[in-house]
């Protein structure tokens, strides 16, 4: 039997600036309009938390058992209860309000307290108040990006959030513009993501908030708007401490909007689309489009109000001239403050699906919905969506469209490396494409909700996602994390966050937890799994629900309770080669046929493995045995430098090799496939060494630069490419003669290497092997080169040479195009043009000449540099170095030059940028 989910439900929502290309008879100026709130903020940050106001969202258990380090797979705790201290003010009450759309139970609904608004003569939400002093800022703003690294054992914050200043309390204040226009519109400010505990004021009064730093949230402003003068906006943000197990950032962090919308308008993400595609046949199919769309009046008096909506295709994400479908007009009449949803639907004939890459074609299509009224045009909406259809098969895995298309995926956290928490699309499409490369054709977002946008590129470039919401629910795994507020806020997150995305073709199910504590409590946790499971379903049927699991087994009462077998490291096993005997936490022997023998109707899936950890162009000897091994001090790491070998073969203690992994997924073809923990590497969370900065578990470093690891996947993932890569470097001059391992990965099935044109030997790659290896090479100085074969013809081939001393600097950049954001590689190379692996110089980088281009931070992917990320000098990490740019906007150009002592500089003119930016660049 089969679970089957056909066809797919996409949500419209109004996401777009809907004023855009107004043609229609009616003033444009009535219509929702969307204003980017990303200039003329300011922003003040209190130097101790301690010292902040006491305009407090709750009371907060003390800080008493924060453990930086504490193992991933450690078993999450019971929370501390709590009760207020007389005199703390708590503004809970006012907040709670906001989640009430997203409660399905009107008597669970909260009301608003009566009487005067709380912080209303605190002098930072008075318009009078002389914010000059403030620092300027412009959003996407991470407060914590810029540093400096917090270092050292007792710092504020340790490794696991990343050593920069994260927590605290901070105020963001501006001014609002409004027009007498305006009297007649509903305002709302939208925030798509604020760390932490938001909590907004306009005018003095305290507006509402929201909590879940990862929740997009609006808020109501219209009964607090003034038209007689400057409107003061006010937002407090209380980031604690111990909150997360990897970096968070802090602050405005992703785009804010001013929106408005008539008072007869589109609800807020209530538009749903269903499409129905029947029997896909080369990327096309007769396909049945019904939609819901909410109306809401928020006049008076009752509104009559008539929907029209027509569909175009989108190429190359611009609207056809040519409408393709109109549905039906329907007429409704709205009542006063209420709402109604109304349905339509049409055929459209041979539509183009939408499919993940490469086999299949992400076609998307654009629905623009229109109120009218009295043959008025009232407002409108626009909303891509896709069609595609989907099968989760237990037997045959997922299928897309008819095609079974295999999980290569990856976990992603939410920064953008030296960019952090501050929301950058360019810098999102760069770590998708490189994935991409690697094989890859699905992201779980890991552990909490994107920013839009990235959904937009999933959708735009055809990956499949997991969207997860929760890592803990009741059970805590840091003191101060979101367990704190799960049960007051986890149905109106997961609400909002099922409405805002599932118009997205690219998502196919909701995760709604990693590794949740609730595993441990037997029927009670399941308890808690039953209602968001229910949640989900109830607001969008047509997806999967899953939880990740690392510890329950097929009996215990949780492992029941959601659509999709999600497991975390259990499927290849946790700690049960012999490598990893001596180690105490979860054992685990590989858990595949069990879960399939209890659960033989559900699709399985492998949400998190791997696990493994190195630092790029690192090599430490003696290699291991085996093929997967536990990294520890001394073997694979080195306690002094703080890196981790790049054999590619070590792992947390609870992981397993990239090619036990795989080989473990090949012996199981019933599992749908996996996501490697983790594509690239992340703020915080530096197992197995926390004195530093960010993690070693990425395919790819934080700087965006390959590791060799990369290129193991890419030969699993990609087949048909011809590739093979050799590890490691050969600048050995202290290990003359002495035993360095050569391994070498290919997408072919042998391979021959030569030392100084002398062969080491043919080898084959055997059934359940993903790396050719010679164990015993002696290093001598010198050329290796490796040619690899498929089926006995040669396939690939690959040369690297001990280099020379340093000599020069080259850039590279990764942009053929105007981009809005500008990667530049430092490569450090010797007078013949070879990068010196081994390289770790200083680098100075330069924008001369009177442009507006900005260095927004530079890298290099060392997990232990605490060079803040703004600096324009820092070291080159095994060769490389990373800037990024904003580059001169107009028809200026940018100049960019790169220079270290003794070394020849090198620059690079820049082509000038579009001058029409992107919204949300
Ligand atoms: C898992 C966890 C991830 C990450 C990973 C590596 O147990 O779900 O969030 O912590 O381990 O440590």
């Amino acid at each position: 039997m089969r679970v089957m989910f056909n066809g797919f439900i996409l949500l419209l929502v109004c996401s777009l600036a809907c004023c855009v290309s107004d043609t229609t008879p009616s003033t444009p100026a009535l219509l929702t309009e969307r204003i980017l709130l990303d200039q003329q903020w300011r922003f003040f940050k209190y130097a101790d938390a301690s010292q902040a106001d006491a305009l407090i969202y709750d009371v907060r258990p003390p800080l008493l058992d924060d453990e930086d380090g504490k193992a991933a797979d450690a078993e999450p705790d019971a929370k501390i209860v709590l009760t207020a201290r007389p005199d703390q003010q708590i503004l809970k009450p006012w907040i709670l309000p906001g989640a009430n759309p997203f409660i399905a139970d009107p008597t669970a609904r909260h009301q608003r307290p009566a009487g005067p608004s709380p912080g209303q003569s605190f002098p930072f939400v008075q318009s009078s108040f002389d914010d000059s002093q403030w620092q300027q800022v412009r959003l996407p703003h991470d407060w914590a990006i810029s540093g400096p690294f917090l270092t050292g054992d007792d710092a504020a914050v340790g490794g696991g959030m990343g050593r920069l200043p994260s927590p605290g309390v901070a105020w963001y204040r501006r001014q609002l513009e409004f027009s007498a226009a305006d009297a007649d519109r509903q305002l709302y400010l939208e925030v798509e993501g604020a760390m932490s505990y938001a909590m907004v004021w306009l005018n003095g009064q305290l507006v509402g908030g929201w909590p879940y730093g990862y929740a997009s949230w609006r808020l109501d402003l219209t009964p607090y708007v003034r038209f007689d003068g400057p409107n003061q906006l006010a937002i407090r943000l209380d980031n604690p401490p111990a909150s997360s197990r990897w970096y968070p950032g802090g602050g405005l962090y992703r785009p804010v909007w001013l929106v408005k919308t008539p008072k007869l308008s589109f609800s807020q993400w209530g538009q749903t689309i269903t499409a129905m595609p029947h029997q896909a046949r080369n990327g096309r199919a007769d396909s049945n489009i019904q939609l819901q769309t909410r109306l809401s009046n928020q006049s008076t008096s009752p509104q009559q109000a008539e929907l029209r909506v027509h569909i175009y295709a989108l190429e190359q994400g611009q609207p056809g001239s040519e409408v393709l479908a109109r549905l039906p007009l329907t007429k409704t009449q709205v009542p006063a403050g209420g709402e109604i949803t109304l349905s339509s639907a049409v055929l459209l004939k041979q539509a183009k699906l939408w499919g993940p890459r490469p086999s299949q074609q992400p076609h998307m299509y654009l629905a623009v919905s229109e109120i009218w009224q009295n043959n008025q045009l009232v407002d409108r909406q626009q909303q891509r969506f896709g069609i595609r259809d989907l099968q989760f098969d237990a037997a045959a895995g997922l299928k897309v469209n008819g095609e079974k298309i295999y999980l290569q995926g990856a976990n992603q956290h939410h920064d953008l490396g030296a960019l952090g928490a501050a929301f950058h699309p360019a810098a999102a499409r760069r770590q998708l494409l490189l994935l991409r490369e690697m094989g890859v054709n699905a992201i779980r977002l890991a552990h909490n909700p994107p920013a839009p946008a990235l959904l937009d590129l999933t959708d735009e470039l055809g990956f499949l996602v997991i969207n997860e919401i929760f890592d803990a629910w009741q059970r805590k795994k840091t003191p101060l994390d979101f367990h704190l507020i799960f049960d007051d806020w986890s149905e109106a997150d997961l609400r909002a966050l099922i409405r805002r995305d599932r118009h997205h073709p690219s998502v196919i199910a909701w995760s709604v937890g990693n590794e949740v504590g609730e595993q441990y409590t037997g029927e009670a946790g399941a308890v808690v799994a039953r209602r968001l499971h229910k949640i989900a379903k109830s607001e969008d049927p047509s997806r999967p629900t899953a939880a990740a699991f690392n510890y329950a087994k097929p009996d215990m009462p949780i492992s029941a309770v959601m659509d999709l077998v999600s497991l975390n490291y259990q499927g290849e096993g946790i700690r049960n080669a012999p490598a990893y005997q001596h180690l105490a936490g979860i054992r685990t022997s590989p858990q595949y046929p069990a879960f399939r023998r209890a659960f033989p109707h559900k699709l399985m899936l492998s949400s998190e493995n791997a696990a493994a950890v190195s630092s790029r162009g690192e090599y430490l000897f003696p290699l291991a045995a085996g093929n997967s091994a536990p990294v520890a001090d001394g073997a694979g790491g080195d306690p002094h430098s703080q890196q981790v070998s790049s054999y590619e073969i070590y792992t947390a203690p609870f992981g397993s090799s990239a090619d036990k992994v795989l080989a473990s997924l090949a012996a199981h073809p019933e599992v749908a496939g996996g996501f490697v923990w983790s594509g690239w590497d992340y703020l915080g969370e530096p197992t197995p060494y926390y004195g530093a900065r960010s993690s070693y578990f990425g395919a790819i470093d934080l700087a965006g630069f390959k590791k060799d690891r990369f290129y193991l996947y890419q030969a699993a993932w990609r087949p048909d490419l011809p590739m093979v890569h050799i590890l490691p470097h050969w600048n050995w001059p202290d290990r003359l003669g002495q035993i360095t391992p050569v391994h070498v990965f290919t997408s072919g099935d042998a391979a021959e290497l030569f030392i100084n044109g002398n062969s080491q030997g043919l080898k084959q790659k055997k059934p359940g092997e993903y790396r050719i290896r010679w164990d015993q090479v002696r290093y001598e100085p010198g050329r290796l080169k490796v040619v690899a074969y498929k089926n006995g013809q040669v396939w690939a081939e690959q040369q690297i040479a001990t280099t020379g001393a340093p000599c020069r600097l080259t850039l590279q950049t990764e942009q053929p195009e105007p981009a809005a954001l500008l990667f530049v590689t430092i490569r450090v190379e010797d007078c013949a043009g070879q990068l010196v692996p081994t390289a770790k110089l200083p680098f100075q980088i330069d924008l001369p000449g009177a442009t507006d281009a900005e260095l927004l931070a530079t890298d290099n992917g060392d997990p232990t540099d605490f060079t803040p990320f703004p600096a324009s000098a820092r070291n080159t990490f095994n060769g490389l170095g990373l800037a990024i740019i904003r580059p001169a906007a107009g028809s200026a150009v940018t100049h960019i030059t790169v220079s270290s002592p003794g070394l020849i500089p090198a620059q690079l003119t820049w082509p000038a940028r579009p001058a029409k930016e992107q919204h949300l660049d």
